[in-house]
């Protein structure tokens, strides 16, 4: 891949910041021939003080530019600190987004969130439409992230991540005919999952893959799992699969909840449809504690930190498990001949007979040990050493390498692993 118009092309495949911090996919849409990519951009600074809609287009999903941003604080009670995650729709060849305003206080604390929508004819343009609807009785002000897609039976179905007033998370779901009138359709989920629910539960995102429904979302807070390795993030991110019922709107959870990539980062992903049924997903490779996010390279040496996941295509296996590939657009990869020296920026698939062990800069290596892949990293504010597994036998592996950023796929995508690197 390749960012155009760029002067800092420091990242050969995976988008990333011109300058200032990068978050969540947003608003993944193909429309009117081309792909879209917005996502959560601090120009103004590698924090996450504010934000707005980046946007990148491409023809062909290799080649990528960047526009002008898409949406940008304005409304003074609305969305002055931050227009926050959100979907895109395409309907009557007009492109919708739906997003979360933020406002803060004097003191620079969240105090708001408001649910609202923009829209444009030719996908570069904006017009901000202003609130949906009122914000729900019953919940904190963490409330954000709509996801929106039009049902078998015509409506739309709005869900958003929630905090219930009791510090639960949840997803709720809002119900409309036209897109302007709503109606408050309560929790997606009822009592189930109640145990990763965490204290707040951010970015839902309902997609059908191989003609199953698949959600998947970013719950906070959930306690490590240190005997399984899950959860081992400072917030994860994990799917289940199962049946929406639009009559009830209510998803009904037929299996388990696995986290979607058992990497150091991979957070709040989003998918797109694109033509061909294709559903492609992105995610953000970044999510970490805010005292490392300071400390990351680029911040020093480039003035911009974060980049989004590869795109990657999804499918369901036979056991109805996630499985991720990166595009075939983009993938190309060589057998691995050299152990010897640091990994070099490209991909490549491995022998998996013998025991081996892979430097990736001073800081970094993945080791396999019989059927187990280790991915270790020096956590660079302590110098302790992080610790990362495949979660279930390796025989089968692809590498991709770019300057900072390792994705790892094993079992054809059925387990992937995705981190930064250092040096
Ligand atoms: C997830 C998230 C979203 C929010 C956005 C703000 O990383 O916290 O819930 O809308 O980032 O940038």
């Amino acid at each position: 891949m390749l960012v155009k118009n760029d002067s800092i092309a420091y990242e050969d495949d995976h988008l990333y910041p011109e300058v200032g911090l990068l978050n969540d996919p947003n608003g993944l849409v193909y429309f009117k021939g081309k792909y879209h990519v917005f996502y959560q951009w601090n120009p103004k600074g590698c924090t996450h003080k504010y934000k707005e809609w980046g946007h990148f287009i491409s023809d062909d999903l290799q080649t990528w530019q960047r526009v002008e941003p898409a949406l940008r604080p304005s409304m003074p009670d609305l969305d002055s600190a931050g227009i926050y995650s959100g979907t895109a729709l395409v309907k009557d060849d007009r492109l919708y987004l739906f997003y979360t305003g933020n406002v803060r206080n004097a003191q620079g604390q969240s105090v708001k969130s408001t649910q609202m929508w923009a829209v444009s004819d030719d996908g570069i343009h904006f017009e901000k439409l202003g609130q949906l609807f009122p914000h729900p009785d019953g919940f904190t002000k963490d409330v954000r992230d709509p996801m929106v897609w039009q049902g078998k039976n015509g409506h739309y179905f709005l869900i958003l991540g929630a905090q219930h007033d009791d510090q639960v998370g949840d997803i709720i779901i809002h119900e409309s005919v036209d897109l302007t009138e709503w109606t408050f359709r309560g929790s997606l989920l009822g009592d189930q999952l109640r145990d990763i629910r965490g204290y707040m539960l951010e970015c839902p995102d309902l997609i059908e893959v191989d003609g199953k429904q698949v959600l998947m979302f970013s719950p906070q807070g959930l306690p490590a799992d240190l005997m399984q390795h899950r959860f081992q993030n400072i917030h994860n991110t994990g799917y289940v699969v199962g049946r929406f019922d639009e009559e009830k709107a209510y998803f009904e959870v037929q299996g388990d909840f696995y986290e979607v990539d058992d990497g150091f980062e991979f957070y709040a992903p989003q998918s797109m449809l694109a033509p061909n049924n294709r559903k492609i997903m992105w995610g953000w490779v970044g999510m970490m504690p805010p005292k490392r996010e300071a400390e990351v390279p680029t911040i020093a040496k480039q003035n911009w930190v974060h980049t989004l996941s590869l795109p990657r295509e999804l499918h369901l296996n036979a056991e109805h498990k996630l499985v991720q590939q990166p595009i075939a657009e983009i993938l190309d990869p060589k057998p691995l001949t050299n152990f010897e020296d640091s990994l070099q920026p490209g991909q490549y698939t491995i022998d998996m007979s013998a025991d081996w062990t892979l430097k990736l800069g001073r800081n970094a290596e993945l080791k396999k040990r019989g059927s187990i892949l280790h991915f270790e990293r020096r956590q660079w504010e302590s110098g302790e050493i992080g610790h990362r597994q495949m979660q279930g036998k390796v025989d089968q592996l692809l590498l991709m390498v770019d300057h900072d950023v390792i994705e790892i796929y094993t079992q054809d995508g059925l387990n992937v692993m995705t981190g930064r690197w250092f040096g």
